[in-house]
């Protein structure tokens, strides 16, 4: 049996998961277990210890098969036979413990794991609950509280935390296997524990499961896995154990046959095929233990950040003393932050700032095979910088510009050597945001393009690769329905109720407040600059430019399109009168609309513009289009993104 190995060693059966990569739970592995459970029943072993093959133990499902009907053996009753067992089974975990993996290891009698594990009920999103009594037999393991953030957040805990909350029974310290055949051999002479359904629930504090549910269906914005496992865990709560399972059985099968599943699942596989043309770039990636970066402003402290705490070096150079001081400061504050948020260790946090040299001299980066430009937004200075660049940096080197709407292009015809040159277009704050578009342009190289990938692999980003245009993939689709909301508020909307439309339906934040979060004068800058070439019979709204020369630049000024005078967002009635004004102007009668109205234009603006993006052959593929839009724009991962839900097929 190629998926599940069973050996006998020492009067213990040693079970093991083989399925590469990630051990998933297949049709062939469950048969595997069933068929493993069986022939040690007879075979007169004391115990059993269950590992998986590899770099892990089960990573969960496997995910192709989710979106099709179940195929016997069904996990649940593979997992039921293991806890019948009447020796112990011992899970030995290291590596991944997720999902069906977790349910798996909860339904032995105990578990060991290696430092090194993660753990975790990750089905939520991929819109499903655990369907095999993972929300039944965890309450029954670790308090509530944890069963909830595990089964309802789908954010895994190391094993350390495991061994707190009682995940786990024992840390492994030296050899997995070995300890995991010590324990084996003390529960059979102690006596096999009972299994998790045996257990009573863990006693901890009581929980509101109201206050609960409202709080995550503020959090899940308009998901709806995380409430179901939520109801789930209640249930495990409340209800005898075969009623919880049952409904747990029914929730999981109704999920996984939802839209949001597939949505979700379109979204996975999405994420993990972007990029793949990089790692098939037919030339070796620059080493990036070293990497160079222009300008220490808001997107070179947070790129320098991202590249520090990845273990890289990193040389900062400013266009001066004074500058490269406010740099590191602002690398400094960056990194400090990071730990105050618990993201970072302290430690980890010193090691890091460690790596930092800032300055002024090019000559510093000459050992750097990689470096990255994020100066001011004008073609002149950054022609500048590139030219110091060829003139000092060898010949090999990769040279990067974190550009949002320059043309690369043009900018690496100025080069020496263009084939060198790419875009790696960051997002703010640029060492959380998980998105970077790496633009390939004309004369982009393979090697350039292989440090593209190296690089989002090092610093765990998704790389999607965009071709040259104005504001490449997402910035030219935002382009777009941010000058269609305006057009929309000429023609009656408010700011707010956009806004609405959009958190309504899934969104974090509408389009207003990120603007007045992250300021209007960048835009406006944008516009000024297109102005001469604006063909003057087009439709051009006037609004957010009279908001930016009134001084409205957003909540750094105390007001934009809302009023911040109160510290938080208020309509404001002076915008409402502009809006009536340039209706007027525009010679439009002002209508209301609905919320639906909104989205159904905001949505088909973003499809037009993707449709576009793809026609151009910017974007390589519509799913790349959905990872763009879902991870650097805030659009609802649960809905699929725009072309998924334009039934774009791939
Ligand atoms: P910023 O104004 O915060 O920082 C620019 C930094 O570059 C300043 O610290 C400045 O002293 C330094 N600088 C200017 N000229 C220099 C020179 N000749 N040599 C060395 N350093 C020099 O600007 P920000 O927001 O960090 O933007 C930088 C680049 O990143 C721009 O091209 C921008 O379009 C792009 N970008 C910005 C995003 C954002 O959300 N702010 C997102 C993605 C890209």
């Amino acid at each position: 049996m190629a998926d599940v190995a069973v050996n006998i060693r020492d009067r213990l059966g040693w079970v093991t998961i083989d399925n590469p990569p990630v051990n998933a739970l297949g049709r062939a592995v469950r048969q595997g277990l069933q068929d493993a459970v069986l022939h040690l029943r007879d075979a007169g072993v004391r115990a059993v210890v269950l590992s998986g093959a590899g770099r892990g133990f089960v990573a969960g499902a496997d995910i192709r098969e989710l979106g099709q009907p179940p195929v016997a053996p069904f996990l649940p009753d593979v997992l039921a036979a293991i806890s019948d067992s009447t020796v112990p089974w011992v899970a030995a975990m290291n590596g991944l413990a997720l999902g069906g993996g977790l349910e798996v290891a909860m339904a032995c009698h105990a578990r060991i794991a290696s430092p090194d594990t993660k753990l975790g009920l990750p089905e939520v999103n991929i819109g499903i609950i655990p369907g095999s009594g993972g929300t039944v037999r965890l309450p029954r393991l670790v308090p509530m509280a944890t069963a909830i953030k595990l089964a309802t957040g789908g954010k895994p805990i190391g094993a350390q935390e495991a061994l707190e909350t009682g995940l786990i029974d024992r840390l492994a310290t030296g050899d997995l296997l070995a300890e995991a055949a010590a324990m084996a051999n003390e529960l059979a002479a102690t006596g096999r524990p009972d299994p998790a359904l045996l257990r009573d629930l863990v006693a901890g504090e009581a929980i509101d499961w109201s206050a609960q549910e409202a709080q995550l269906r503020r959090r899940s914005r308009g998901a709806q896995a995380p409430l179901e496992a939520l109801a789930s865990l209640r249930c495990a709560a409340q209800e005898p154990v075969d009623l919880a399972l049952a409904g747990e059985r029914d929730r999981f099968l109704r999920l996984a046959a939802s839209d949001e599943a597939a949505a979700l699942r379109h979204v996975f596989f999405a994420e993990r095929a972007a990029g793949r043309a990089l790692k098939q770039a037919d030339a070796a990636a620059a080493d990036l233990s070293s990497v160079g970066v222009i300008g220490g402003g808001t997107m070179g402290a947070g790129i320098a950040t991202a590249l520090l705490l990845a273990g890289a070096q990193v040389r900062l150079i400013e266009r001066d003393a004074t500058a490269a001081a406010a740099a590191r400061a602002r690398v400094a504050e960056t990194i400090a932050a990071s730990v105050r948020r618990g993201a970072v260790a302290a430690s980890g946090g010193e090691s890091a700032l460690a790596l930092l040299r800032t300055g002024t001299d090019y000559a510093a980066l000459t050992d750097c095979p990689l470096v990255i430009e994020a100066v001011f937004e004008d073609m002149d200075i950054k022609r500048e910088v590139f030219a110091k660049l060829d003139a000092v940096m060898p010949a090999e080197a990769v040279l990067a510009t974190n550009t949002s709407y320059l043309d690369v292009d043009e900018l690496a015809r100025t080069t020496r050597d263009p084939a060198r040159i790419l875009g790696l277009h960051f997002f703010s704050p640029a060492h959380v945001m998980k998105l970077l578009e790496v633009v390939r342009g004309e004369a982009t190289g393979a090697r350039a393009l292989a440090t593209g990938g190296a690089l989002a692999r090092l610093l765990g980003k998704i790389p999607v690769v965009a071709g040259v245009c104005d504001g490449f993939i997402g910035n030219r689709i935002m382009a777009s329905y941010r000058r269609d909301c305006e057009f929309m508020l000429e023609e009656g909307a408010l700011p707010h109720e956009i806004d609405a439309a959009m958190q309504a339906f899934g969104f974090a934040m509408g389009i207003h407040a990120v603007q007045d979060m992250s300021g209007l004068d960048i835009a406006w800058a944008w516009r000024r600059a297109r102005a001469a070439h604006r063909d003057p019979s087009e439709r051009y709204a006037h609004i957010a430019d009279r908001l930016c020369a009134a001084g409205r630049l957003g909540r750094k000024a105390g007001k934009g399109w809302y009023d911040y005078s109160s510290g938080k967002a208020e309509i404001d009635p002076e915008v409402t009168r502009i809006l009536e004004e340039e209706s007027a102007r525009a010679g439009r009668t002002r209508k209301a609309f609905t919320k639906q109205e909104i989205m159904e234009r905001i949505l088909s603006t973003m499809q037009r513009a993707g449709q576009a993006v793809l026609d151009e052959g910017i974007a390589e593929t519509p799913g790349d289009i959905d990872v763009v839009m879902i991870t650097g724009y805030g659009f609802p991962r649960h809905r699929g993104g725009p072309m998924y839900m334009a039934g774009t097929p791939g």
